[in-house]
């Protein structure tokens, strides 16, 4: 072999591999290779009659609103802790009005101690971008509303894009694109405020006319409709239980190792410059809400500071017009 020769497979070589690690990512941001579930694997229509429609081989799903109904669909087990995760596509367009969530909760088991983790996709009027909410309730704690919001770095409308929720015995985190966007840790002082009995995954999409926009200042325009969005890379790993005799046997499910039980540093840089550049709300420094911010609040003065410059009024020294904040989860029947 001549010494050109060697050169150009050399360099060849040397451009595969470059080509290889490219297309896995550097480790940090690279998924956690978790199954992928097919829809009837994992989960069953909840409602909304036929705005459920599944694609190719059955992994793909969308869901819609029109004027007739919104849709939904829900996981077939009860899950105590794991990782959940879906790739979502949003609707384009005008959206204001139109809710699209993705959540863990028990509602329908414990009526009056639910535990509940959100995602919340807030539609928009056209060229403003969807905002995005997390919440977390534990045994029934509605009177106290953990929300944040978020605009994100990427139009969701124009592509699929993965969220996800780790949920431990310690640890709550939320990630949009394996960057994790908040993190809540256990703390004593948080009580049964923290999710701990197994929930259900629920995807719907429905009709928040009267708080979603602006209060409820921009409706849903049915002349748009139908409002579809899609579901792809379902993920529900997970250990499944029974609602009455869950606890030790998820060890074996998941053990060490399957799912992060923390977020590495690295991440943890991401997710502190994602907050400080994106959340346009939190809950932790609504000074008007909360005098003393909630046990598991950890302030940090950059978020403070974006927070403040954003919105003095409700994060500042600002007088505060008083304004009603709703949240409410439509059930099935209700839609
Ligand atoms: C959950 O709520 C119920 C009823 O409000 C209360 O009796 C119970 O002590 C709470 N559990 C925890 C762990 O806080």
């Amino acid at each position: 072999m001549s010494a050109s020769w060697s050169l150009v497979s050399l360099l060849f070589f040397a451009c595969c591999a470059l080509l290889a690690v490219l297309a896995v990512g550097s480790p940090e941001s690279s998924n956690l290779d978790l199954p992928v579930v097919s829809f009837d694997e994992g989960y069953a229509h909840l409602f909304g009659e036929d705005n459920l429609v599944l694609h190719g081989d059955g992994k793909s799903v969308h869901l819609s609103l029109d004027e007739r109904t919104g849709s939904g669909f829900v996981s077939q087990d009860l899950y105590l802790h794991g990782f959940f995760s879906a790739s979502i596509k949003l609707p384009a367009d005008y959206t204001a009005g139109v809710v699209v969530a993705f959540y863990m909760s028990n509602g329908d088991i414990f009526e009056k101690t639910h535990d509940e983790i959100d995602f919340e996709f807030l539609g928009n009027i056209r060229g403003k971008d969807w905002r995005v909410q997390t919440n977390v309730y534990g045994n029934g704690s509605v009177g106290i509303g953990r929300e944040e919001r978020y605009n994100l770095w990427f139009d969701p409308s124009d592509d699929f894009h993965q969220y996800s929720i780790l949920w431990t015995n310690a640890l709550i985190v939320f990630y949009v694109d394996n960057v994790p966007i908040r993190e809540v840790k256990r703390t004593k002082a948080m009580g049964g405020d923290f999710p701990s009995k197994p929930m259900t995954l629920y995807a719907t999409i429905w009709d928040a006319s009267n708080w979603a926009t602006n209060g409820g200042k921009y409706r849903v325009n049915y002349k748009y409709a139908p409002y579809i969005v899609q579901f792809s890379d379902l993920v529900l790993h997970g250990c499944a239980v029974d609602p009455i005799e869950h606890s030790s046997a998820c060890d074996a499910v998941l053990p060490s190792g399957s799912i992060p039980y923390a977020i590495t540093h690295e991440q943890k840089v991401h997710m502190e410059n994602f907050r400080k550049r994106h959340m346009t709300y939190s809950y932790c420094y609504d000074r008007a809400r909360y005098k003393v911010p909630p046990p598991e609040c950890v302030l940090n003065a950059k978020e403070a500071e974006h927070l403040r410059s954003s919105d003095p009024v409700t994060f500042g020294q600002g007088k505060r017009r008083f304004v009603k904040r709703r949240h409410r989860r439509a059930s099935a029947t209700s839609m």
